[in-house]
């Protein structure tokens, strides 16, 4: 049995917490748009061609914010090819995940599906091949109101008032050899400080985020930001962060441990962007966007759907490509990463998990078939739901891990929200270790605790190990229980994590 005292404090905040923080992803990848989101003649398709089935376990997951249409994917995309009527739309081929892409889906349905699913857009543009032109065209065509060629265009194809987009990405992982149309962060720089400027004459009210690193490990790391920032600091408002975990010969306490490396990563990059401030003596600050990040095994369900042997097997419409299957670990580390997001709230405003539905997703879905819930589904969808308004500062101090990539990391970690206008507050807790339970004492300095409201926890099924997962042959055995024996009085509040596990609890709270 390993032991954590946490303390919270009544006065000791972060800040709002950013409902953004709970976002997702939508690439023109594999089988996320069409046969995930998107399926017409699918039993449970309505007249767009939206799945219901998964349409419902969107909503569930409580996702805030979409990322659309890539990823790699928009570094070759032309908007243009996804508006107007669906039959003369061409069908092109996708160099970066070598499918052929017919686009029956594309701008408006994108939008369509999204006030669907109440979730807000963040659109990303190619600054892969293409620049400046397209950049700001596809901001008229989105966001004026009418009496121009585009807006009249897009009234034309449907939609005569202004999908009125506010958060627009940059390009995608232009720092990254195998982008299309990679750059150096000099040209990239430039490229989007002159972008972000025209797109802004069109609509000054945009949010722009540039591109920053694809992980910490990139040799570029640092320098990059610096460089970008340097050029585009005045024109954007956010700059991103990708990082993708995975489990390395069976060292399960290195994984566990990555939302250390998160820290990191995010810390590095609030010291970089506020150095280049002080340096250019700027006035406002660069929030960040975390707009990739989840666990990917870079080894999907099988060897074929891995993206070169997607690319041998030649061109075809959806292919199967890096549809991962996650287990138990994999929900833990999930919300290890999580947590960590919250925790830098004050500074990291966007976050979106990669991806939705099928592609390294919480939620799965066959053509034709049924959709479920992934392991990972968990955590985000309860603290999407529950996070809700201060981020408190947690002090942990933890029984601790050796871990080979982390060195000696604590067993327990937490965040934790506080809510006045409801009167509840909420904690989001994992243990680490893979044999010992958790004892987890937490002071409430200045609070009066009250009902507790939500106690769960999702760990290793009866009969199971760490590597089970939910599937469409198995079904969903990888999922939340209630969590026994939490106690809540005065100023303190008790319970015992099992191991390897994630937790929430949820109570009542008044002033002490
Ligand atoms: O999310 C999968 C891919 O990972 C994205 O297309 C790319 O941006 C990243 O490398």
């Amino acid at each position: 049995m390993s032991r954590a005292r946490i303390s919270i404090d009544r006065d000791f905040t972060i800040g709002e917490v950013p409902r953004r923080l709970f976002g997702s992803f939508v690439e023109h990848m594999g089988r996320c748009v069409y046969t995930g989101i998107y399926e017409p003649g699918h039993p449970e398709a309505d007249e767009h061609g939206f799945r219901q089935d998964v349409m419902k376990l969107v909503k569930e997951l409580g996702a805030t914010v979409v990322r659309y249409p890539g990823g790699n994917f928009v570094s070759g995309y032309n908007w243009e090819d996804g508006i107007g009527p669906v039959p003369d739309r061409p069908r092109r081929l996708d160099g970066a995940w070598h499918t052929l892409e017919t686009n029956a889906f594309g701008l408006h349905e994108f939008v369509d599906w999204s006030r669907q699913a109440g979730t807000e857009i963040m659109e990303a543009i190619n600054l892969g091949t293409r620049g400046v032109d397209a950049a700001r065209e596809i901001v008229e065509y989105a966001n004026h109101p009418g009496g121009t060629y585009l807006s009249d265009l897009r009234a034309k194809n449907g939609h005569k008032d202004p999908f009125d987009i506010k958060l627009w990405c940059l390009g995608n992982e232009m720092d990254g050899p195998w982008q299309i149309g990679h750059k150096t962060a000099a040209e990239y720089g430039r490229l989007a400080q002159e972008a972000g400027k025209a797109m802004r004459f069109v609509d000054p009210d945009i949010e722009l985020v540039a591109c920053g690193s694809s992980s910490s490990s990139m040799s570029t790391f640092g320098a990059w930001e610096q460089t970008v920032l340097a050029h585009a600091y005045e024109e954007v408002d956010y700059v991103s962060l990708h990082a993708y975990y995975q489990e390395h010969d069976g060292d399960a306490a290195s994984f566990l441990a990555s939302a250390v490396d998160m820290d990191y990563f995010i810390e590095s990059v609030v010291s970089t962007a506020d150095a280049v401030r002080a340096r250019g003596k700027h006035k406002k600050h660069i929030n960040l966007s975390f707009d990739e990040w989840n666990v990917w095994y870079q080894r999907g369900l099988s060897t074929d759907d891995q993206p070169d042997a997607v690319a041998k097997a030649g061109w075809r419409e959806h292919p199967r490509v890096i549809e991962d299957e996650y287990n138990v670990t994999d929900a833990v580390v999930v919300g290890t990463l999580l947590n960590s997001l919250l925790r830098h709230g004050d500074r990291v405003k966007i976050a979106n998990q990669a991806q939705l539905v099928n592609v390294i997703a919480p939620i799965r879905s066959e053509e034709n078939g049924p959709a479920w819930r992934q392991s990972i589904f968990h955590p985000f969808a309860r603290m999407a739901e529950l996070a809700r308004g201060q981020i408190l500062r947690t002090a942990v101090d933890s029984d601790k891990t050796a871990t080979a990539l982390f060195g000696d990391t604590d067993l327990v970690d937490v965040s934790a929200t506080w809510n006045e206008e409801s009167g509840r507050m909420a904690f989001f807790l994992a243990n680490r270790s893979l044999a010992e339970a958790a004892e987890v004492e937490v002071a409430l300095r200045g609070f009066e605790a009250g009902r507790v409201t939500r106690a769960e926890v999702l760990a290793v099924p009866e009969g199971k190990d760490r590597l089970a997962t939910n599937n469409a042959r198995v079904g969903e055995q990888v999922g939340l229980a209630p969590l026994q024996g939490v106690k809540a009085a005065g100023s303190e509040l008790r319970l015992s994590l099992p191991a390897l596990s994630w937790a929430v609890v949820e109570l009542e709270v008044g002033k002490a």
